[in-house]
């Protein structure tokens, strides 16, 4: 878990906003991903928050290529992912693969089990008959599904158990990234923690690396060993889980970490909740300065003026030009 296995360098992806039919005309730009700078580690899960529409699904596809950055770098073990041809992304892609929310929508309806895993599985190797029986049952049986279910159709499982399909299909090509956008958000409740222990332990098992996309705090700091906050288009602190969970740099996630609630009810009675004011500013038009500052109940006039970098603070990585002030006992 030490060298630096996906590196992503001012990382930006902006669309155009168009005006008219026939001439169209770009007036202005859709910052949804504005300048990140991130690290991940061989065999790390990164925990990615942040708001509805801050970016984080746009980032992900931005590094799996399915979008193209409007500018920076995204080296994985090396490799530029942002010079690729179409052919040597697609070669590359099998190497990284996107878990998504909801499992009914990205399974084929029309596809067994067994031909969606088939297929997966036949991108990296190709092979069919008994060998082929014996990789999806093996399969199945890694994601806790009874191979006597490979000739079922989607339909005919329950949401958790098409979430563990979604799962070994991403599994199949034996990839190094994945990237989970919000895999666990449309399931019950009583599922969620299931298949999270099903992540973490199929990442630990097969030394995956992964970023986990949740807009949910309470859910990433279950899973991950670091935790990235973004805040419109941008990251706003970076850090260990258990430090980032127990003492909140940014104004922005001590917000998050009190939003949470406590099971305690006693605690859950008297302690402080920092309440947001406002949505979140659209990215088309964002704040001068600090994005942040408009909704921040620490801001200055130099939060509306100066816009901050992500520094070093208390081992972490923060963007805040009021760091120390803000975290004064
Ligand atoms: N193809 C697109 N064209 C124009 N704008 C887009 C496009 N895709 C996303 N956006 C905009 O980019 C911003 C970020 O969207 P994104 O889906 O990445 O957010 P998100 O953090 O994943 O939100 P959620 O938690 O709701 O999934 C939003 O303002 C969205 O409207
Ligand atoms: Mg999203």
């Amino acid at each position: 878990m030490s060298e630096s296995f996906l590196a992503l360098e001012s990382v930006k992806t902006h669309f155009p906003v168009t005006k008219g039919v026939i001439r169209r005309k770009v007036i202005g730009q859709v910052k949804a991903v504005d300048g990140i700078s991130l690290n991940l580690k061989k065999g790390e899960i990164l925990g990615l928050v942040g708001e509805s529409g801050c970016g984080k699904s746009t980032l992900a596809r931005t590094i799996m290529q399915l979008l193209p950055a409007t500018d920076g770098t995204i080296v994985l073990e090396g490799r530029d992912l942002c010079c690729l041809s179409d052919a040597e992304v697609r070669a590359e892609r099998i190497n990284f693969q996107m878990i998504f929310q909801d499992p009914y929508a990205s399974l084929n309806p029309r596809m067994t089990v067994f031909d969606t895993l088939a297929e997966a599985i036949n991108t990296r190797h190709k092979c069919k008959g008994q060998e082929m029986l014996a990789r999806v049952g093996a399969l199945m049986k890694t994601v806790g599904l009874s191979p006597a279910q490979m000739k079922k159709y989607p339909h005919e499982f329950s949401g958790g158990q098409r979430q563990r399909i979604a799962i070994a299909r991403c599994l199949a090509p034996e990839p190094k990234l994945v990237l989970a956008d919000e895999p666990v958000s449309a399931l019950d409740v009583s599922i969620q923690s299931q298949i999270l222990n099903l992540i973490q332990q199929l990442c630990r098992e097969m030394e995956l690396t992964m970023m986990f996309i949740s807009h949910d705090l309470s859910v990433v700091k279950y899973i991950a060993d670091r935790i990235a906050v973004m805040y419109l288009g941008k990251l706003v602190e970076i850090g260990e889980a258990s430090e980032v969970m127990e003492n909140p740099l940014h104004p922005y996630t001590k917000a998050l970490v009190s939003a949470i609630p406590v099971p305690d009810p006693d605690k859950e009675r008297s302690r402080a909740r920092i309440v947001l004011e406002g949505d979140p500013p659209s990215p088309i038009n964002p704040p001068n300065g600090c994005t942040f500052h408009p909704r921040c109940a620490f801001a200055t006039e130099v939060c509306s003026q100066t816009v901050p970098e992500l520094e070093t603070y208390q081992n972490r990585l923060v963007s805040c030009l009021r760091t120390t002030d803000v975290n004064a006992d």
